[in-house]
């Protein structure tokens, strides 16, 4: 698959999640690619008459939705009936997520929303979680977390920033570690343990969290529901 295939598959997944989306419906708005093709149809079907209003998930999200002309919320106003998201893994139910460093607002809109729509391409799929996970980090707790991580049997690299010298620094501040452990065998243990670290303000390993997975393919999509 090309890139061009791929971003069709994106586009076809993305927007027929915006198209199943109910009148009056609070959308958690995720981030990344796949999530900007929801968000632009959200916002052409907004312009068509549907009530809905959006809740970002990140900078991005929220420029994106401003663009396409959708009313924005917030979490402290209201609760998401659905959220729409993209992913870097998935496997089943279990989401590997923060390629776009914005896993931590992310996991919480999409937690609080009644029900998670994940929208990927088929590159996406896979048996097993074995990407590394993205660690958001108190800049403050770096060392410590790192140290904590090895004794997990991770790998930490600090994620640097592609066009900026130094870290990526995430839109609440954090820095990132990418954690290699290889193929994740128990995602739920692994979630629990990282979520112990004193420093980690979240991490991209989402547990059984998707209700439904939207794989775009060339002409149609393939909906699952783990
Ligand atoms: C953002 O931090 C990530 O969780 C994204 O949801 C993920 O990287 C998916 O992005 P693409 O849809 O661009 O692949």
């Amino acid at each position: 698959m090309d890139e061009t295939e791929r971003d069709r598959a994106k586009r076809l997944a993305g927007e027929s999640a915006a198209d199943a989306v109910a009148d009056g419906a609070v959308v958690g708005l995720g981030t990344g690619s796949t999530a900007a093709y929801a968000i632009d149809r959200l916002g052409e079907r907004a312009t068509e008459g549907l009530d809905v209003q959006g809740v970002p998930t990140s900078y991005q999200a929220r420029e994106r939705a401003r663009a396409a002309g959708i009313e924005l919320t917030s979490l402290n106003e209201r609760a998401p009936t659905v959220a729409i998201d993209g992913a870097d893994q998935v496997a089943g139910g279990q989401l590997l997520k923060g390629g776009g460093a914005a896993h931590v607002r992310e996991k919480i809109v999409d937690d609080a929303a009644d029900r998670l729509v994940i929208v990927v391409d088929p590159s996406k799929e896979t048996e097993r979680l074995d990407q590394p996970v993205p660690v958001a980090v108190l800049s403050a707790a770096r060392r410590p977390v790192a140290e904590a991580i090895e004794t997990l049997g991770g790998e930490p690299t600090l994620r640097s920033a592609a066009h900026k010298d130094g870290p990526v620094v995430t839109d609440d501040g954090a820095l990132v570690f990418d954690c290699l452990f290889g193929p994740i065998e128990r995602p739920g243990d692994l979630a629990a343990e990282l979520d112990s670290i004193p420093g980690v303000i979240g991490h991209g390993l989402f547990v059984d969290a998707a209700d439904e997975v939207r794989i775009g393919r060339q002409k149609d999509i393939t909906v699952r529901e783990p």
